[in-house]
Formats: structure tokens, sequence, C-alpha cells
């Protein structure tokens, strides 16, 4: 699925559909370069998960806990340099239970990913506006088909 999003807020609306519907045990793993939109993403799940505090990128501390609905675990791994440093932190516990998991800059580590996970690339759109961007969902996980219907209607690149 690919959809066209051309502001902050759409990206965000994008993201809290998403976050209204994920079933416990979701892991969405989030790629696209500096200042693509991740972390405006990750906050539109969070507002879906009904978490009631600002959402900022966990860049220093590697995962930021939000309790909302479902807890959501919040990853960065842009600023980690060894798969190592991942695998102390025992990554199963948080992706194999009730909450959801949400990592930026996943494709850095992508061994450590489960292989049944949602998977979206955010990849600002030269071609037009400043503010165009573009989500390929490479991967759907357990997404529902009616959960994509609606995402589309949102969204649609329209090109
Ligand atoms: N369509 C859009 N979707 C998301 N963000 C947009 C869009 N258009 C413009 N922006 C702007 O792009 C920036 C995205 O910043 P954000 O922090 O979400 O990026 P990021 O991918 O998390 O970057 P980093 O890798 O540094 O964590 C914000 O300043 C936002 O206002
Ligand atoms: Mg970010």
């Amino acid at each position: 699925m690919v959809l066209k999003s051309t502001s902050e807020e759409t990206t965000s609306k994008i993201g809290k559909i998403l976050g209204r519907n994920l079933q416990p045990g979701t892991v969405v793993a989030l790629n696209g370069e500096l200042g693509a939109g991740k972390t405006v993403f990750a906050r539109g799940v969070a507002e879906g998960l009904d978490v009631q505090v600002v959402v900022n990128s966990p860049s220093y501390v590697i995962m930021n806990l939000y309790r909302g609905r479902m807890e959501l675990y919040h990853f960065d791994f842009y600023r980690l340099e060894e798969e190592e440093e991942l695998q102390e932190l025992g990554l199963e516990e948080y992706f194999y239970g009730d909450g959801i998991t949400l990592i930026e800059w996943a494709d850095k580590f992508p061994g450590v990913l489960p292989t049944t996970r949602v998977e979206i690339d955010i990849v600002k759109d030269d071609e037009d506006l400043e503010n165009s961007r573009i989500l390929y969902f490479k991967h759907l996980g357990k997404l529902e088909e009616s959960l994509i219907e609606e995402l589309k209607k949102v969204a649609s690149p329209g090109y």
C-alpha cells in the first residue's frame, strides 16, 4: 500500500487511525531520513492509543514507555551503533507483549525485527510540495482489510 500525505496533520491522522485499530503485540517499524515525519507519525499513533502526554523522539534513552489504552514502547535506533546494545534490552518482551512497539530508524537493524510487523518507509516527495510525503507500507503485518481501506480513504496517492 502507498499513501500520500501533504501535511503534518495528515501524517499524524494516518498514525492515529492506525493507533486506534492496532492489535496488542503489534510492532510498527518506521524508516525515513531525518525530518521525514517518523515522530509526527508516532505522535498520531500515540493519540490513537489515548496517550495523554506529548510524545518526543527517544533519541537519548533508546526507548520511551507511554501508557494509553495499551502501553506504547517508542524506540529510536538512530543513535545505536551495535546490535548487541539491543539484545541486552530483551526486545522480545516488548515485541511479543501486550503493548504496541514503534521503532524509528528500524531499518538500521533489520535483523532484530520480528517477521510479522507493520513497516512503513516515509519518503520526502521532492518533486512535489515541501510538505509532501509518500508513505510506503512495506509490510502490513496483520492489519485488517477494513483498516487498510480506511487508510486509503484518508490519503490516496492519486498519482
Ligand atoms: N506531510 C508531512 N508529514 C509529516 N511531517 C511533515 C509533513 N510536512 C512537513 N512536515 C514536517 O517535517 C518534520 C518531520 O519531523 P519529525 O520529527 O517527525 O521527523 P523524523 O522522521 O522523526 O526525524 P528524525 O529522524 O530526526 O527523528 C516536522 O517539522 C513536520 O512539521
Ligand atoms: Mg524522530
